[in-house]
């Protein structure tokens, strides 16, 4: 049986970016083709089946866990490397891998990433202090599928700063999270976390961004937490991709320092990142590694 989303309406946008209906532009070509073949061959994004999506699902629930897990342990004296092995061990257990490590040469099995650290935070003997934040970035692989979520947690008791930025990171996630539809655009997705983010006197990110998730850890396409509305590949059900953008307290810009993966802000500031997975549907998006924002 042929899968109604793989078709698309004649009054749609067209899934080739041109701006013009559907009927206008590509229908026209002899032969109708699939928006699966569409977006492969246009993009390289890999619209899931219902299959993958339930196996990327999986993986959500049991990454749900071990972050439910690593928000008990967060407290005032808890080295980061506690952190990775309690991560390791829940992800090995579960018969999983855990995908950052090894990962283009990342020594550990998450990220973890504290105060002016934005991410690919590398946990080891830093000791967590009280008012500190911490990011941990967790992407297990469960029977082949990759689900990506980060959570920033205050350690103690929170300063105002801690506070501040904390909730405007999480806010946001949901900002972008809520500009997924069927017909939105990834610009229009990227423009409501950024008029958000910056609107608070924050900044965003530009150097990571989410992406295509599910069968690869990085798939296409490039989600920027950055844009305007209505640019970018129009969103079709059946894309799956992470939206993770992260939030600078100061200014936007960073550097990544000598061990080649901890990016912290130039100015010291404060950065703070919420990260799920997010599945368009046939009306709306729903969240493959959900959490309340
Ligand atoms: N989990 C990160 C992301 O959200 C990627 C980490 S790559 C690693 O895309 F190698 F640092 F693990
Ligand atoms: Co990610
Ligand atoms: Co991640």
């Amino acid at each position: 049986m042929k899968n109604k989303s793989n078709k698309i309406g004649r009054n749609a946008l067209c899934p080739c970016g041109s701006g013009k209906k559907y009927k206008h532009c590509c229908r026209n070509s002899k032969k109708e083709i699939s928006v699966k073949e569409t977006y492969k061959q246009q993009y390289d994004i890999i619209l899931k089946t219902p299959k993958q999506v339930e196996g990327i699902r999986k993986a959500g629930v049991l990454l749900m866990q071990i972050m439910a897990g690593v928000e008990k342990m967060i407290a005032p004296g808890l080295v980061t490397e506690e952190i990775n092995t309690f991560v390791h061990e829940q992800t090995i257990r579960a018969g999983t891998i855990p995908a950052p490590l090894n990962y283009r040469g990342f020594p550990k099995s998450v990220c973890v990433s504290v105060n002016e650290v934005i991410c690919h935070g590398i946990p080891g003997e830093k000791v967590l202090q009280d008012g500190d934040i911490v990011n941990v970035d967790i992407t297990p692989v469960l029977n082949g599928y990759y689900a990506d979520a980060s959570k920033t947690f205050f350690v103690g008791t929170p300063g105002p700063d801690a506070k501040k930025i904390v909730s405007i990171a999480a806010t946001s996630l949901k900002k972008g999270i809520q500009a997924v539809a069927p017909g939105a655009t990834l610009g229009d997705v990227g423009h409501a976390i950024q008029s958000y983010a910056e609107g608070k006197g924050c900044s965003v990110v530009r150097e990571f961004v989410g992406h295509g998730v599910g069968i690869d850890f990085h798939e296409q396409p490039q989600v920027l937490h950055f844009g305007s509305p209505g640019k970018g590949v129009v969103l079709v059900p059946g894309m799956v991709f992470t939206i993770e953008p992260m939030i600078n307290l100061g200014k936007k810009e960073l550097h990544v320092l000598p061990d080649k993966w901890t990016a912290v802000t130039n100015d010291g500031s404060l950065s703070a990142q919420f990260e799920q997975t997010i599945l368009v549907t046939e009306t709306g998006y729903e969240s493959l590694t959900p959490y309340d924002l």
